[in-house]
């Protein structure tokens, strides 16, 4: 999708639509229940005004979020059709909502079969025009893919031209810079998840480190790819127990921005769980379901996302990222329950379930991190089922054995618009993961099953500032929604990369 900046005034853009958005500026209204409204077109252009003020008198236009009305050749617009679009409440209308409007346009008008239209940028609340069109931009990318495309009958729907427009500016270079980071980070979500769509079958270990190594040959990023041999010789016991019962080989992929400038102080390491099929192993998951099991390479998937927008943003920050590949299958070479394991860093592991096994690879991913030279961590994994049970479709659960790299990181939430919610992985939980004949479990059993897999990855980030995100419940959709198709939903892909052009930010250069 192309993406262009006009700054001429709205009546005059010559468009197959022009998007307006409406905003309701009514403050006191007894919350979302009253029938009241004082919808206002984020526009001063007299003629866009004029063309909307029949369906404004009307009440048919009421700001509410997400509500479309399309008018067909507007009088005095040089536009074909004008779309209103309701973005809710004028004093808490954010990037959030505007992301998503973005994206709700993208999708209708597609499904109209249109190529192109433009899209009036509103003043947000408290930030920025650039911040607009960023968020217009990462929005429309988004609502712009579709994963059906193994569907024979699928339709080529889709825009190929964004015009944005915006007041004009004494300096247009925010606004494109603004629109160039938009793309960016939305095509890096993109990417992210097309690699979940794919079914195990096309999207092995080996096929999902061809795919990193292609991007970095693309980006500039240094690719590292090891298989079984350098996996067994830097004794990734616990990495390796999972990997074993698959007739498909594992990979570690490590991925490296290490700009020559950047502090040598700070190193992120962005640790992915990347299993391409989850059955279970010995532990076999029951039949019901299990086919989704192919989307537990998501968190390594996001971060392979982040590190394309990080070689492309250039963030001034050493950024390593580091996914375990591999599949997860019972066979007679597989692992068993009872079986004792011995990770990188030298803790025995009693194996009680087969089917924890992203604690394992990531316990070896997150030591091996620490080893490369990686002073704080994120780790993103579908890890739990327990985690889907606390938060449900809507927040990633967040653990961190710091609060002030927590703070921190919760910071780009706000930027990334991404929901999460912390959980705690405090010293009184420890006693559920011991174990009677090694130094830990695996499977510390039914009651705070989310916590207790942190607790686990935390044996293996010793000091180092750590953010663990259990992504189990957020990675897939199940539905549509107006502003992205269901399935993959590339997060935490925003939130990363907003994390990382803050700790560059943030930096002493
Ligand atoms: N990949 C699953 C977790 C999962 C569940 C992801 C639902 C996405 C949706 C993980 O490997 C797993 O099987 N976890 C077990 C752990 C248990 C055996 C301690 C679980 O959550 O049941
Ligand atoms: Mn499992
Ligand atoms: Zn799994």
């Amino acid at each position: 999708m192309k993406t262009t900046l006009h700054t001429a005034s709205p009546s005059q853009i010559e468009t197959e639509c022009l998007v307006v958005p409406v905003l309701d500026a009514l403050q006191n209204n007894n919350g979302d229940k009253s029938d009241k409204h004082d919808p206002r077109l984020q526009t001063a252009d007299k003629a866009v005004i004029a063309a909307a003020a029949d369906l404004i008198a009307s009440g048919e236009v009421t700001g509410k979020m997400l509500e479309m009305t399309l008018l067909h050749k507007p009088a005095g617009l040089k536009a074909k059709r004008l779309l209103l679009l309701g973005g809710g409440k004028a004093k808490s209308f954010s990037s959030y909502e505007l992301r998503r409007l973005a994206g709700a346009a993208v999708r209708n008008l597609k499904s109209k079969d249109l190529k192109s239209f433009a899209f009036l940028a509103p003043k947000l609340a408290k930030s920025g025009m650039d911040d607009a069109v960023k968020s217009i931009v990462e929005g429309a990318f988004v609502g712009n893919f579709d994963p059906d495309y193994y569907k024979s009958d699928r339709k080529e729907q889709k825009i190929e031209e964004l015009a944005i427009v915006a007041p004009a500016q004494p300096n247009r270079r925010p606004l494109t810079t603004a629109m160039e980071q938009g793309r960016i980070i939305g095509e890096a979500q993109n990417f992210t998840r097309d690699l979940v769509n794919e079914p195990a079958n096309r999207m092995t270990p080996t096929i999902l480190a061809e795919r990193a190594r292609k991007m970095c040959e693309e980006t500039g990023l240094k690719c590292e790819i090891y298989g079984p041999e350098k996996i067994k010789a830097l004794k990734m016991g616990a990495f390796w127990s999972v990997s074993q019962g698959s007739e498909e080989e594992p990979r570690l992929i490590v991925l490296r921005h290490e700009p020559d400038r950047a502090p040598k102080g700070r190193v992120l390491g962005l640790v992915g769980k990347g299993i391409t099929f989850d059955s279970g192993g010995i532990s076999l998951k029951p039949g019901d379901g299990m086919e989704k099991m192919k989307y537990d390479m998501a968190g390594g998937a996001a971060m392979i996302g982040a590190m394309r927008a990080i070689a492309q943003l250039k963030p001034n920050v050493r950024v390593i990222g580091i996914v375990c590949a591999s599949e997860n299958m019972p066979s007679g070479k597989a692992q068993k329950p009872g079986d004792v394991q011995i990770a990188m860093n030298g803790k025995s592991i009693e194996i009680i379930n087969t089917d924890a096994e992203g604690r394992l690879v990531l316990a070896d991913g997150l030591h091996y991190a620490r080893q490369l030279g990686c002073t704080h961590l994120i780790d993103a994994a579908t890890l739990t089922g327990a985690c889907v049970v606390a938060l449900g479709m809507v927040n990633v659960g967040v653990f961190s054995n710091n609060d002030g790299f927590y703070k921190s990181f919760s910071k780009s939430l706000q930027k990334s618009g991404e929901k999460m919610w912390r959980l705690p992985v405090d010293e009184e939980y420890r006693e559920m993961i011991k174990s009677n004949i090694a130094d830990i479990v695996n499977s510390a059993g039914r009651w705070g099953g989310a916590v207790t897999a942190a607790m686990f990855l935390k044996e293996f980030v010793s000091d180092a500032p750590w953010i663990h995100l259990d992504i189990a419940g957020v990675a897939w959709m199940e539905d549509n929604k107006p502003w992205i198709a269901k399935g993959p939903s590339g997060v935490p892909v925003r939130s990363l990369v907003e994390f990382v052009r803050d700790m560059a930010g943030s930096s002493d250069r």
